[in-house]
């Protein structure tokens, strides 16, 4: 019986690799024989669009999964080698209601029966802790934290971290940080690397070994609408999702 890590992709801070990532590690880990399950819970749905799903208003999303949260199976698509459950500019309608009723498991409770078919469920969130994050955070058992160390605030991740311990304390206590992710690292220019230093000083058991470098392939896979895997296997955008990959299996 398989009993699926449920991971949320998260940062307030918008455009630093959240849904890449999300995309990129479900795809590794599908392509390691892990099964894996890939949900969009961001209105922009980025990481849907960037596997090919462009969501009409008429199709199943999360949004319908979130106000019938029975049967998550029939909100599953398959596109190319991924599930995923995807999303649309449509999960904006239901926000205010959700958060006035403070449904903050509802995601949680909607997904607890595929647990048990998945190795892994990635859940790429939104660039802000609105109540779509809180839905992730309370149905994840750990979080990866993207940061974009070309143009990084080391202040923007403070708070970030603080914010989950208050989120641990007040909502889901098991929730764990997997870890931070040095991306968009720039080889060119020595900023990269120094922020990667800083990153390791400040987190030293918490940043992965793996960084992922700017790679014109990575951008060219999301336009083709492919994972960078079966864009082009053998670029440096692939070793560096490879890399990640292998860590989080190996680590756990
Ligand atoms: N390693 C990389 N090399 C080159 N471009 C990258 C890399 N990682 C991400 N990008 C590009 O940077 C932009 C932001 O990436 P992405 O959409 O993954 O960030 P995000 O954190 O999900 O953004 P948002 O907060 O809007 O959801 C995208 O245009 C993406 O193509
Ligand atoms: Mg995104």
């Amino acid at each position: 019986m398989k009993t699926a890590k449920i991971i949320a992709i998260t940062n307030q801070k918008g455009g630093v690799g959240k849904t890449t990532t999300a995309v990129n590690l479900a795809a590794g880990l599908n392509k390691k024989g892990m099964r894996t399950l890939l949900i969009d819970i961001d209105s922009q749905g980025n990481a849907s669009a960037s596997l090919g799903l462009i969501i009409e208003h008429d199709i199943r999303t999360v949004k319908d999964l979130l106000c019938n949260p029975q049967n998550p199976r029939d909100f599953i698509a398959i596109a190319g080698a991924a599930e995923i459950i995807p999303s649309n500019n449509s999960l904006k309608d239901i926000e205010d209601a959700l958060l006035k009723g403070k449904n903050f498991d509802t995601l949680n409770n909607s997904i607890a029966p595929l647990a048990n078919e998945y190795e892994y469920i990635i859940i790429d969130c939104p660039p802000s802790v609105n109540v779509f994050t809180k839905n992730a955070l309370k149905a994840s058992n750990e979080i990866i934290i993207p940061v974009d160390v070309g143009y990084f605030s080391l202040l923007g991740l403070k708070q970030l971290l603080e914010e989950i311990e208050r989120f641990k304390r007040e909502i889901n206590p098991r929730l764990e940080i997997l870890g931070v992710l040095a991306c968009r690292y720039d080889r060119r220019t020595s900023l990269s690397s120094q922020i990667y230093e800083t990153l390791k000083q400040s987190f030293p058991d918490k940043l992965f070994n793996t960084y992922i470098r700017l790679s014109i392939d990575i951008v060219r896979a999301q336009i083709a609408q492919k994972s960078i895997f079966d864009y082009n296997n053998r670029g440096t955008g692939a070793e560096d999702y490879n890399s990640l990959t292998e860590e989080i299996i190996n680590g756990q």
